[in-house]
């Protein structure tokens, strides 16, 4: 069968593919007069930044395609559609993983190349990079957890062109994959009182049938865990608030506790994918934490203190980020949660059986 996507009879031919020449005629450095490169460095200094940025768009590529599916109203948890997600993410950490290394390469330019050619960058940074922001914005980085919004945020000299702004915007107003998965989380099945019955577990609270009798008995599990030199009653709260009360930064009590679930019980057969969706996404998160620190210690040793061509106070700003621009803090919290598996409860018979095969029971 022919291929579907040949559009005419002609070979295919590797340059024209791919648009070799047209990549190739793409960088356009500033100190290039009269067909000299004055600021050897500068060719450097562009591709690398290049290549970012089509990294970036293979990123989001793959951000949008899993948000597609999270999207869809009946989401296969353990078929195809949670099988295709959790590949996509781990594609995206191992995109990271490359772009942190590139920080090496750039750092073979010394601070008195880089000065070279810095002037004329004026009013142009990284800063700027939209697709970076949409990144941000799709993961679900949301302004008011961000530091110093304000900072970037703006079409002054330094900010963004209006139309990015407005791209900025619009990703901005999207659903987040965050908010996805905390949906997905909170539709979880397995917490039905069908499973439940007859286990010789804790007793249900009849007062309060909102709380799952597991998790009462949970909390005493994770209470006898501390040792003498954790901060008990503080620790406690914490639980209670995390599962049982307004959740954490954007996930719900409910998607929490599904979560905790999740990682608790993630030798399942049926939870593998999710657990290993969980720890993609804080995965993500750790890489992007990596990113914004190594890019830091570039900066440090490239400009010092000085400040950025993009108007920040430079360090300063960057290092603001390093602490504050986590997107799943709150999902990797839980593992503060955790028990040892070998003192686990022991899963009601008929749930145990449904996370082992795809099967009817789970509704
Ligand atoms: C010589 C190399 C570099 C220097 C000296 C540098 C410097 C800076 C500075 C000072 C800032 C703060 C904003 C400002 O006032 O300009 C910044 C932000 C930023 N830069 Fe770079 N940068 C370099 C390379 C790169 C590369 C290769 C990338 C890859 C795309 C990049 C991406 C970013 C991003 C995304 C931000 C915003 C970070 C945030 O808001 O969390 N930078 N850069």
């Amino acid at each position: 069968m022919d291929c579907p996507f040949k559009t005419d009879e002609e070979p295919a031919y590797y340059g024209s593919y791919l648009a070799v020449d047209k990549l190739l005629s793409l960088q356009a450095p500033l100190s290039l007069i009269e067909g000299k490169l004055h600021a050897h460095d500068e060719m450097l200094f562009i591709i690398v930044h290049q290549t970012y940025e089509l990294w970036f768009k293979q990123i989001l590529h793959e951000l949008k395609a899993c948000c597609d599916v999270l999207q869809k109203p009946s989401a296969d948890d353990d078929g195809p559609d949670m099988n295709v997600v959790v590949h996509r993410l781990k594609r995206i950490v191992e995109i990271w993983k490359l772009l942190n290394q590139q920080v090496d390469v750039l750092e073979t330019m010394t601070p008195l190349d880089f000065l070279d050619f810095r002037s004329s960058l004026e009013g142009a940074s990284g800063f700027q990079s939209t697709q970076f922001r949409q990144i941000e914005a799709t993961l679900g980085l949301r302004m008011e957890n961000r530091f110093r919004p304000d900072y970037y945020k703006h079409t002054e000299i330094g900010g963004f062109n209006p139309a990015d702004y407005q791209t900025i915007v619009e990703a901005e107003k999207g659903t987040s994959l965050l908010r996805l998965v905390e949906q997905w989380l909170r539709r979880m099945p397995f917490f039905g009182d069908a499973f439940w019955q007859n286990w010789n577990g804790e007793e249900t609270d009849a007062t309060n049938t909102a709380t799952p009798k597991f998790w009462k008995g949970y909390r005493k599990l994770y209470e006898a865990s501390l040792s003498e030199r954790d901060e008990r009653a503080d620790l406690l709260s914490k639980f209670d608030e995390t599962f049982f009360k307004s959740g954490a930064g954007d996930f719900s009590a409910q998607a929490l506790r599904a979560a905790l679930f999740i990682m608790l019980y993630r030798d399942e057969p049926l939870f593998r994918l999710p657990f290993a969706l969980l720890n993609s996404l804080i995965e993500i998160d750790e890489q992007l934490a990596n990113f914004r620190y190594r890019h830091l210690q570039m900066v440090r040793r490239m400009i010092g203190t000085r400040i950025g061509t993009g108007g920040s106070s430079g360090e300063q700003y960057l290092q603001g980020a390093v602490n504050k621009n986590y997107i799943y803090k709150e999902l990797a919290g839980i593992i503060t949660f955790l028990i040892e598996r070998r003192n686990l409860p022991k899963l009601p018979e008929r749930l145990h059986q449904a996370l082992r095969f795809s099967s009817t029971e789970r509704d």
